[in-house]
């Protein structure tokens, strides 16, 4: 529930928490690993200077002649005098009937010689064992079995050294150590927020460029060289994506505004066609002459929408069309058969052989043919011909339609699949084109992959090369 939280939280929320959890576990274990080792070093420091004492008083119990008066200035003075010290601390020798020997005063009060035995050693060092004593005390013992030089018996040597003044400064460590993480942590929280901010920065810079971004201001672009390496690319696929959108969006501009020229005429002719009848008295013969071409007009007019109806749908087809295989010489003559008598009536011969097959829309390839025989039997003259030149090579299946008509001069044929251009637009006109043929065909090609491409010569002919990926 608190990651799903996290998740549709800001970004710089994320990176601040987890920057903070980090520094947090960082300076968790690095406070653990401190206070570990400060607390070991106190312990050898300890078990050290208890075993240097432990030997002294050794060496002494076991020459053959016991000096006392050493041995109680070691036991009984020279623990009083370093009171003072950092190393306070009371001895007790036990001889081997347990019963005591020579001890520090006090010590009974620190420990009774029999309390050492209830305590857990900490290590048991050959004939040295050490404990930690209770808390509230804070002492640590040590007791040595020595043999006493004189009568070859076992005595013992006991020490409790006074750590309380340790123990002040581990806790004071220890506190200095919960603060710090406190702080520490309190401070990641602080500078990670600066830091994510920061690094936010250019995103929020590159959302307040955007959001500046109009319909009118699409030519705007982002320099990619101001922002972080990361967010270049970012800014790059940006200023392409306001690219593309903006020839689109031209493109959508220049084709209403054809659109609109273009349903003008015919839709003004049906207006002044239909108030000039309104405005006289006719006869039936004028009526039916008038409506008639107004009829004309219409199809005109349902001929341009279904023309673009289909435009806009093929350009916003996916790449997935159905396709099926079809043979295409088949196909073509299908469509020449429709084409015959208008072939007839000029003359004109057309004619086709081939086995190529291919995998298309047959639907679109049927449009596609269609568009192209219709241009070349208008543009071409009585007596002329229209050939398909059908070839296979590679994956690729090339069909070219060639006439020997009027044919398109040199200027004209990079804007041919232009939305409505038209070379001779009344002549165009005259024969029902509406300019929109070529730019069908180009999307059909388009949507298969394939490319179109004219070449011609005024007053020869004219080859449209049909280029399909098999
Ligand atoms: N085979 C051809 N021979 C000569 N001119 C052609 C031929 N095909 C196309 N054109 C020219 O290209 C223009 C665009 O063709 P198209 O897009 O099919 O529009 P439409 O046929 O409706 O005029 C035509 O107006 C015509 O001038
Ligand atoms: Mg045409």
């Amino acid at each position: 529930m608190f990651l799903k939280n996290i998740k549709n939280n800001s970004i710089t929320t994320r990176l601040t928490l987890f920057y903070s959890i980090a520094t947090f576990l960082l300076i968790t274990v690095i406070a653990f690993f401190l206070y570990g080792t400060t607390i070991h070093i106190l312990h050898k420091a300890n078990y050290h200077f208890l075993s240097r004492e432990v030997d002294i008083l050794a060496n002494l119990i076991k020459k053959k002649s016991l000096n006392w008066s050493m041995l109680e200035q070691k036991v009984i003075e020279v623990p009083y005098t370093e009171t003072g010290s950092d190393y306070h601390y009371f001895i007790r020798i036990l001889n081997e009937n347990n019963q005591i020997v020579l001890q520090t005063p006090q010590m009974d009060e620190v420990f009774h010689h029999t309390d050492f035995f209830n305590k857990k050693p900490l290590s048991s060092h050959k004939k040295i064992d050490w404990w930690s004593a209770d808390k509230e005390t804070n002492y640590v013992l040590i007791q040595a079995p020595v043999i006493n030089g004189e009568t070859n018996k076992y005595w013992r040597i006991q020490i409790a050294l006074d750590i309380s003044y340790q123990q002040a400064i581990i806790n004071k460590y220890h506190s200095i150590l919960a603060f710090c993480l406190i702080m520490g942590t309190f401070f990641a929280i602080f500078i990670g927020y600066f830091i994510a901010r920061k690094g936010m920065r250019s995103l929020y810079d590159l959302t307040n460029a955007t959001k500046k971004i109009t319909a009118t201001s699409l030519h705007q672009q982002i320099d990619p060289e101001s922002w972080p390496k990361e967010l270049k690319n970012l800014a790059m696929a940006f200023n392409q994506m306001l690219k593309r959108i903006e020839i689109s969006f031209s493109r959508l501009m220049e084709f209403s505004a054809d659109l609109a020229h273009e349903l003008r005429t015919p839709v003004n002719n049906l207006m002044g066609e239909t108030e000039l009848l309104l405005s006289r008295n006719c006869s039936k013969e004028e009526y039916q002459q008038v409506l008639g071409s107004n009829l004309e007009e219409l199809h005109r007019i349902t001929q341009i929408i279904d023309n673009i109806m289909f435009l806009a749908r093929t350009e916003n087809l996916s790449l997935e069309i159905k396709k099926n295989p079809i043979k295409v010489a088949e196909e073509i003559n299908l469509i020449c058969d429709y084409y015959q008598a208008m072939a007839d009536e000029k003359n004109i011969t057309m004619s086709v052989h081939s086995d190529a097959v291919l995998f298309v829309n047959s639907i679109m390839f049927r449009r596609t043919i269609n568009n192209l025989l219709a241009n070349a039997l208008k543009y071409t003259l009585e007596k002329g011909w229209v050939k398909f030149i059908i070839k296979e090579i590679d994956k690729r299946v090339h069909i070219s339609i060639v006439d020997n008509g009027i044919g398109i001069a040199e200027e004209h044929l990079p804007k041919l699949f232009n939305r409505f251009y038209r070379i001779d637009s009344a002549r165009s006109k005259q024969s029902g084109g509406t300019g929109l043929g070529l730019a069908i065909v180009k999307s059909i090609m388009d949507v298969h992959h394939g490319t179109i491409s004219i070449s011609s010569q005024p007053g020869q002919g004219t080859e449209v090369l049909l280029d399909f990926p098999k």
